[in-house]
């Protein structure tokens, strides 16, 4: 008899504890939308019935991670869950040095305020938008160089993520070791669509690097599916453990940032780690002024221990393949009834092509916001626009990204997310672009306001026989 192999997906786990979440209705949604200035940042989370809006520290804790929160130790200084939270980090990523921070921007402003000054350039395969924040805060410039497949979101390629290796070669040549104080390969790469970077482009890079004498930092948020995807494509991987992947990786670089609320599976928390002890104590000494003594760096012990367990929890196989194939199953629902995605889906999220989705709104009028407020009004279904309003005049892409939160939902959620988008792909034609009215001078997507533009007027090209519904 062959062996049965379920088509369900089966999540690796029992639930045991549960979180209300409220139905509302297309006009109450619109309502709440307009007042909150058509940016689903500013909504209240309990007007949401999915959210969707980021995988960042919104996952659900598993049994043992509350019981070490219990089980932890407040004290200020030398506080044995810093001892357990290192020790996890270094068993993982080798580094001598572990500097807890409180979330992953904060590795990021010590990192570059530390190692960047005007006139830097910091090249990746791509900085996501708080990192690229950090290094243009101290002047320097960041230089994404993905490889070309990476710049069309339709084509199929297994490590989307991959840095362009010619492309870092001669920016070393020319920018020389002085104006480049580091490369970040951020694995997996989340503004490019959640997309794999593999070992074998890790080994390129860093021997690049290594050649024009230029430290090589991961951004490591998602370590753990990077190291399952590599595991799944890469040829000759397909026997190792995760754990053995992601340490191939760390041992390739001379430091890392990582925000803990991805794959160390916590609600808060990240950490930056380096190899070179004069770094380290000029990092000591800023963490010290902005987020606190070295033995919690702005977490409280049982954030400390949250993250000794849920880093090792994120590496676990079931859990891995059940995150990738539900991640996939959403993707590959829509993209048959034709919704632009980006191919292949990724790993945290499901990115939506808006130029794609909606041709008849320029980038100038935000299709991604507009998308992303359409999936509101109609499901409920709260996610977040990547391109022009995030990355400005940077931006290749616009797009909606929908990110699935760790452990939360489960398949027939998914299938409610699936049916929404599809019905809002059939209404597509009536959605309308955005004007901005407000925006902050740095990350100004969390705080942006908007008003639509009215069906008749210039700047939108759609024909006026549709009614505008945004
Ligand atoms: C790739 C990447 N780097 C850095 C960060 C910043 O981490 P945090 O939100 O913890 O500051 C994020 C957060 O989404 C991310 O996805």
């Amino acid at each position: 008899m062959s062996e049965f192999v379920p088509v369900a997906i089966i999540e690796p786990f029992r639930i045991r504890s549960v979180e209300p979440i409220r139905f509302g209705t297309p006009r109450e949604r619109r309502e709440k939308l307009a007042a909150a200035g058509w940016n689903p940042f500013r909504l209240h989370a309990d007007d949401v019935l999915i959210d969707l809006l980021t995988d960042s520290g919104t996952g659900a804790m598993s049994s043992q991670q509350w019981a070490a929160m219990i089980a932890s130790d407040e004290s200020y200084a030398g506080s044995p869950s810093f001892y357990r939270f290192e020790a996890a980090v270094q068993d993982i990523t080798g580094f001598p040095h572990v500097i807890p921070t409180h979330q992953g921007r904060a590795a990021e402003h010590i990192l570059f305020a530390s190692v960047a000054e005007r006139g830097d350039v910091v090249l990746s395969n791509t900085l996501f938008d708080t990192t690229r924040a950090h290094v243009e805060h101290v002047g320097a410039e960041g230089r994404d160089l993905p490889i070309a497949a990476a710049r069309d979101p339709r084509r199929r390629h297994p490590f989307k993520g991959n840095l362009d290796v010619d492309a870092l070669d001669a920016a070393l040549g020319e920018l020389g070791r002085e104006r480049v104080p580091l490369v970040l390969l951020t694995v997996t790469n989340n503004s490019g669509g959640g997309q794999p970077v593999s070992l074998a482009n890790a080994r390129a890079v860093a021997e690049t690097c290594r050649r024009h004498g230029v430290p090589l930092f991961l951004d490591a948020c998602r370590f753990a599916e990077n190291a399952w995807f590599v595991k799944t494509r890469e040829e000759g991987q397909a026997e190792r453990a995760p754990i053995d992947i992601a340490r191939d990786f760390f041992a390739l670089a001379d430091g890392c940032t990582m925000s803990a609320k991805k794959d160390g599976m916590a609600n808060i928390g990240g950490f930056l780690c380096t190899n070179d002890d004069l770094v380290a104590r000029q990092e000591e000494e800023l963490l010290i002024l902005t987020e606190g003594f070295p033995t919690y760096g702005g977490l409280a012990g049982r954030d400390l221990d949250a993250i000794a367990v849920g880093l090792n929890e994120a590496l676990e196989e079931d859990y891995l393949n059940y995150r990738i194939v539900s991640t996939a199953y959403l993707g590959n629902h829509i993209s048959k009834e034709g919704v632009p995605i980006v191919q292949p889906p990724g790993g945290h999220a499901i990115y939506l092509d808006a130029r794609a989705f909606l041709p008849h709104i320029p980038p100038t009028k935000f299709p991604g916001v507009a998308l992303a407020c359409a999936l509101y009004v109609e499901g409920g279904i709260r996610s977040v626009e990547i391109g022009t309003l995030m990355f400005g005049e940077h931006a290749t892409m616009d797009l909606v990204r929908l990110a699935i939160p760790r452990r939360v939902y489960t398949q027939s959620h998914i299938d409610y997310v699936i049916e929404v988008i599809l019905e809002v792909w059939q209404k597509r034609a009536q959605i309308r672009g955005l004007e901005l009215t407000h925006q902050a001078p740095f990350l100004r997507h969390f705080t942006a306001r908007f008003k639509p533009i009215e069906a008749n007027s210039a700047g939108d090209s759609v024909g006026t026989k549709e009614k505008a519904k945004l």
